[in-house]
């Protein structure tokens, strides 16, 4: 039950436990052996905290601005495909649970639920859109531009995908998604909606994208463009040369190319490469409140949770989405005071260290 979550290993437990193994691989797993997909997790926990004392922490807050505007906690809600097939409410519940949480939510492009009446489920809440390309580019534009009339605040250009990755859950279990899903990318880009595999989908997309594309949509865009899915410095800076607003470190939570560097050891690099020039956010393993201040440290503005999120969702709907993310804000907010901050702008680079290497192997 939700009132007895007292962590995000609470909600995953319960989420999962509702799930049939199709959808619940297709959401838990990773690309290949799944080694960047546990190591996004520990990565996190091979640096450690240099809390300072004595500085008067009575009154702490996690609210925070992105994008210019203001948010109640550094965590959104990264995009996740077919969320219908987690739970009934679907995108509109995820976007509801993260209104009621005050934070922003972005919607996908594979989204079961169409931008606008998302907007409608969360009318106070803040939403983005995740561009995937498809092969007819008619399918996109129409998607994008219906969000961007219903007020989404910005787009996320997935850059790590297609191809997708070398998904062997889904190979194995034979996994199609269900026909009566209602994906409209899909129904838009295919005529009609078959039972298409992970694989059929990535397929409909658009292989030939370049630094171009990110810069002609840019262009056009009324709204800022960030650019999701980079792990090096030399990709976050061609990202901002091309007129992003901001980036996304990540490597799509496993995903996609397995033995790409965990985001934890990505982010150092792009941060110092981008010295505060735009919005840093990174994505990929966060299941703590400490993992997020520890991302903040590094030099990240605000983190983003795909798994835990979806989680929540599946265990209890809208609910279960505000319940997870109220758990990572309290757990940062504890973070925070215990290390002497009274708000996530104070979390330096001062805060955090690695750890040494006999604990990373023995912990
Ligand atoms: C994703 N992710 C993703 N990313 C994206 O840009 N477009 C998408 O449609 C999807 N779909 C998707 C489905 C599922 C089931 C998962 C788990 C993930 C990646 C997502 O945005 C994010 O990068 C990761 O989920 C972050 O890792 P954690 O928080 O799940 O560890
Ligand atoms: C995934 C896609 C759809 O990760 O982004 O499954």
């Amino acid at each position: 039950m939700i009132a007895d979550w007292i962590n995000v290993a609470d909600a995953e437990r319960e989420g999962e436990a509702k799930l049939e193994q199709g959808p619940r691989d297709y959401f838990a797993g990773g690309a290949g052996d799944e080694l960047t997909l546990r190591e996004n997790v520990a990565a996190w926990g091979h640096w450690r905290l240099r809390p300072r004392v004595l500085q008067d922490v009575r009154e702490v807050s996690t609210a925070t601005e992105v994008l210019g505007k203001p948010a109640e906690m550094p965590v959104l809600v990264a995009p996740v495909a077919y969320q219908r097939m987690a739970h009934a409410e679907a995108e509109s519940g995820m976007a509801a649970g993260a209104a009621a949480a005050g934070t922003v939510m972005c919607l996908s492009t594979l989204s079961t639920t169409r931008p606008a009446e998302v907007a409608a489920a969360a009318p106070g809440g803040r939403h983005w859109f995740q561009l995937y390309s498809f092969k007819d580019s008619g399918v996109t534009r129409a998607l994008m531009d219906e969000a961007i009339d219903a007020g989404f605040e910005a787009v996320v250009v997935t850059a790590d995908a297609p191809p997708g990755g070398n998904r062997e859950r889904d190979r194995r279990n034979g996994f199609t998604l269900p026909k009566e899903l209602g994906t409209p990318s899909l129904t838009a880009a295919t005529g009609g909606e078959e039972a298409l595999t992970i694989e059929q989908t990535f397929a409909l997309m658009n292989h030939a994208l370049t630094w171009r594309d990110v810069e002609s949509l840019a262009s056009e865009c009324t709204v800022p463009v960030f650019v999701k899915g980079l792990l090096t410095a030399e990709d976050a800076v061609l990202a901002l040369d091309h007129g992003a607003a901001g980036v996304v470190v990540s490597n799509h939570g496993g995903r996609q190319l397995d033995r790409s560097l965990a985001t934890a050891d990505a982010l150092p690099e792009i941060a110092e490469a981008l010295g505060g020039r735009a919005t840093l956010l990174v994505d990929g393993g966060i299941r703590r409140g400490i993992d997020v201040a520890t991302a903040l440290a590094l030099g990240a503005d605000a983190v983003l949770v795909g798994r835990p999120a979806l989680w929540g969702l599946a265990a209890g709907g809208r609910e279960g989405v505000t319940a997870v993310l109220e758990l990572l804000r309290e757990e940062l907010e504890l973070t925070l005071g215990l290390c002497g901050c009274t708000s996530p702008a104070e979390l330096s680079a001062a805060h955090v260290q690695r750890a040494p290497i006999t604990s990373v192997y023995s912990v």
